[in-house]
């Protein structure tokens, strides 16, 4: 990694999002900052769709170092960009760009953050693993790509709509055993189950009474992973608990994801665990 930071210069960040208000991302990347002695700013930026072209040309204009993108942006973006690193290519999104003097390189970072998080809080080993995903889309696509260069046995893709859940698993079917399935099927495929990933919107804020599969269908002493944050305890996870299984919230995923673009950034290994206090903290704060 070239160390971007020892060169001194102010460091410019951002997050762009419509909307953007209630992002966590500036306190996050703040408190690393902070932590690291580098000098710069992370600043939440509300860019609309159509302002999306404009908002880029700017950051090569102003000298913004980086910027994570967010929802509606993540697709869009791409045919701005000068360059786009490969996984990022294979899932279709970019939430990370670094500018290397004008040239804008986008990143994926979410996939990769996701599995670091599994990895360190959950689950050490998923080679060999029978992982079965719920959810086929944006999310998913970046979870899989990363769960792929892991080695696991097999992923089963779970979706509402069918189609969607096989077309996906047909895409990758040469990087492994793939394969996709409805939510009649869910019964028998979670019956051989090692791990669990959600990641639906199914018992998200405002709706934390819902789960995404019927509580009974989750092998006792499993790994149960969710990658919503808000509510930090899911319906799912909860109820997982109660099965004796091994639980993974999402907050590890958006903080592993931020640290992954700040390495990019600065060159540096950055400070999970002061990224993650910061969270914590901003939901304490504002809890919505
Ligand atoms: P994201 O980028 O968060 O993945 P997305 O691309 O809109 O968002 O995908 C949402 C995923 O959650 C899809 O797999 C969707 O299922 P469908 O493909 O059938 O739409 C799933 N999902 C959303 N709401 C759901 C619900 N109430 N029950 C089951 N699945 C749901």
């Amino acid at each position: 990694m070239v160390n971007y930071a020892a060169q001194g210069d102010y460091m410019l960040l951002g997050v762009i999002g419509d909307p953007i208000a209630h992002s966590k991302s500036p306190a996050m990347h703040l408190a690393a900052l902070a932590a690291l002695g580098i000098q710069g700013t992370y600043v939440p930026l509300h860019i609309r769709p159509a302002g999306l072209d404009d908002a880029i040309q700017a950051m090569r204009a102003l000298g913004f170092r980086g910027m994570n993108v967010t929802i509606p942006h993540k697709v869009e973006v791409m045919k701005y960009l000068d360059e786009i690193d490969a996984a990022a290519l294979r899932i279709g999104a970019v939430n990370t760009i670094v500018n290397d003097n004008g040239k804008l390189t986008g990143y994926n970072t979410d996939g990769i953050g996701y599995v670091r998080s599994l990895k360190d809080e959950a689950c050490p080993e998923l080679q060999g693993k029978h992982i079965v995903v719920l959810g086929a889309g944006g999310a998913a696509r970046g979870i899989i790509d990363a769960l792929i260069e892991e080695s696991p046995d097999r992923i089963s893709i779970v979706n509402r709509t069918r189609d969607k859940a096989g077309a996906l698993a047909e895409e990758w079917i040469s990087r492994g055993d793939l394969r996709g399935y409805g939510e009649e099927e869910a019964e028998a495929v979670l019956q051989h189950a090692e791990i669990i990933i959600n990641t639906t919107s199914v018992g998200m804020h405002p709706q934390i009474g819902a789960i995404p599969i019927p509580a009974a269908h989750i092998p006792q002493g499993i790994v149960v992973s969710d990658l919503i944050y808000n509510p930090l305890q899911t319906e799912l996870l909860r109820q997982s608990e109660l099965r004796q299984c091994i639980v993974h919230g999402g907050l590890g995923m958006f903080v592993n994801q931020g640290a992954y673009a700040l390495e990019y950034w600065t060159g540096v290994a950055a400070p999970l665990q002061v990224m993650r206090a910061a969270v914590l903290d901003s939901f304490t704060n504002n809890s919505t």
